[in-house]
């Protein structure tokens, strides 16, 4: 099938080049001309595992196309995924502006009936107000615009594995028609025959479910699994900080938590927070959209409170151990708001680099990849080359986010750098006992702190 997508960031690229791998023809769109340049000179705008072949692969094969004319997508796709950024307004709400820029030329240009399906976060019933704008707006009245909700549930790191491993695929639909053109769409991964090109495989076992259900309920299931997965983030600091006054150890905790198969281990990570662009903002729109309703998601704020909440009681718990933060020099690994990305919005790492700026310490940083769009972001932070030069001379070093390099690195060299060797564990990544022995004190979350304690 020939397919539009409508924004090239991180879903809106994912989405093109995993449908060209699986066959169709794919015309990706973005109004950012430096970006389509990029993708056409071979590159792609951010780090990504796996997506940089991919691109490259079905641009050579040319099923892969990519413009800054969003017209000339929509004249290549019958149908057309809506990939385009909905950022929070000030007050919560999902900015729709991209979303009625994309229908409105979706409008004006598509010379026959379209699929138009919503890949990004909408707020529920934006597919009834987008078919509403189709009726009002076609250019004839004899085009019929199905719209489709079909959220995606790809996380930044292994977004491509996602894709060809999905736990669902969801289609919000109102007619047979375009269920049955969604099914064309998916096939491969429906009937488990396509090849995954991350393990080089097929879906072993049982092929994801198709979840067929109305436009508004598919879009509820999106904002609902973000909102439930951050919940469970929320839930487990909430724990990790009662476990510090009471002496006990969130770890052991988590995981007697977790083997419950009604609750599973996975989202029970404690540490300074959940970021990335989705979490945050799709708390918030949620929030709002309830209120909107008449319903009062208040539980919802409480995990976005909690979540916000991370920042000032780790810097409290480094200040608390440090005395004066004036004047100290500050080591940090990783800034991305998680592992195998690049991406730094929202991430808790640069909201804790500024208070401790704000208290005057003198920050050094090293992450394997985001430190270029980090350096746009932060003044006076210096941007080391590697995990060593990031921990030398430092009186503290905050290990902000998990990537693997920094369990690899050799920790004896690390304390033989280090001013005071203290090393502040912001996602529980290391195992304490490991890390004593090598001679530094230690910080967790919601662990028992092993640090020099003034002798009696
Ligand atoms: C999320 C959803 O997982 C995905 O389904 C949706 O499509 C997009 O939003 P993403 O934000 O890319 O994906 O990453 P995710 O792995 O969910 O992590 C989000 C944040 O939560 C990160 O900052 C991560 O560090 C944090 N996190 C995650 C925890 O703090 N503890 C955990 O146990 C898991």
């Amino acid at each position: 099938m020939n397919i539009a997508v409508i924004g090239a960031g991180y879903v809106g690229l994912t989405t093109a080049a995993c449908l060209a791998e699986i066959g169709h023809g794919v015309v990706c769109a973005d109004i950012d001309a430096s970006k389509i340049s990029q993708l056409n000179s071979g590159g792609i705008p951010f780090y990504e595992p796996h997506l940089l072949e991919l691109v490259q692969k079905n641009r050579r094969s040319g099923l892969l196309r990519f413009t800054d004319r969003t017209e000339e997508a929509i004249s290549n796709g019958s149908a057309i995924f809506i990939c385009v950024g909905t950022p929070p307004l000030q007050n919560g709400e999902a900015d729709m502006t991209f979303i009625e820029r994309a229908a409105r030329t979706i409008c004006n240009e598509a010379d026959s009936s379209r699929l138009v399906i919503e890949k990004s976060t909408v707020p529920v019933q934006t597919g009834r107000q987008l078919q509403k704008y189709f009726e009002i707006y076609r250019s004839r009245s004899s085009f019929r615009h199905d719209v489709v909700s079909n959220p995606e549930f790809l996380r930044e790191g292994s977004a491509v594995e996602d894709f060809f491993h999905p736990d669902r695929i969801v289609v919000g639909c109102e007619s047979e028609e375009a269920a049955k053109r969604m099914r064309e769409i998916y096939r491969p991964l429906l009937d488990g025959t396509c090849l995954c090109p991350v393990h080089r495989s097929r879906h072993e076992g049982v092929p994801p479910p198709l979840v067929l259900t109305d436009i508004n309920s598919a879009e509820l299931i999106k904002h609902a699994a973000n909102s439930f997965l951050a919940m469970k983030i929320s839930f487990i600091n909430m724990i990790a900080d009662l476990c510090e006054a009471a002496d006990a150890d969130v770890e052991k905790v988590a995981q007697g938590l977790g083997l419950d198969r009604r609750i599973g281990p996975s989202f029970l990570r404690p540490g300074i927070g959940f970021g990335g662009f989705c979490f945050p903002k799709d708390l918030q729109a949620f929030v709002t959209i309830a209120a909107k309703f008449g319903c009062d998601f208040s539980l919802l704020k409480e995990v976005e409170q909690i979540n916000l909440n991370r920042v000032e009681r780790f810097v409290n718990r480094v200040k608390d151990e440090l005395w004066v933060l004036r004047g100290k020099r500050i080591g940090v690994w990783g800034l991305s708001f998680k592992p195998e990305t690049d991406d730094i919005r929202f991430a808790p790492a640069l909201s804790i680099i500024r208070r401790f700026q704000q208290e005057g310490a003198e920050i050094q940083a090293y992450d394997p990849q985001a430190m270029t769009k980090a350096g746009s972001e932060l003044h006076n932070v210096r941007f080391c080359e590697n995990p060593y030069e990031a921990a030398a001379g430092a009186e503290a070093l905050l290990a902000l986010t998990e990537w693997k390099e920094f369990q690899e690195v050799d920790l004896s060299r690390v304390r033989s750098l280090m001013a005071r060797p203290l090393l502040v564990d912001g996602r529980n990544m290391f195992c304490p006992e490991d890390i004593i022995a090598r001679g530094f004190e230690y910080i967790g979350v919601g662990r028992r702190p092993l640090v020099r304690e003034l002798t009696a």
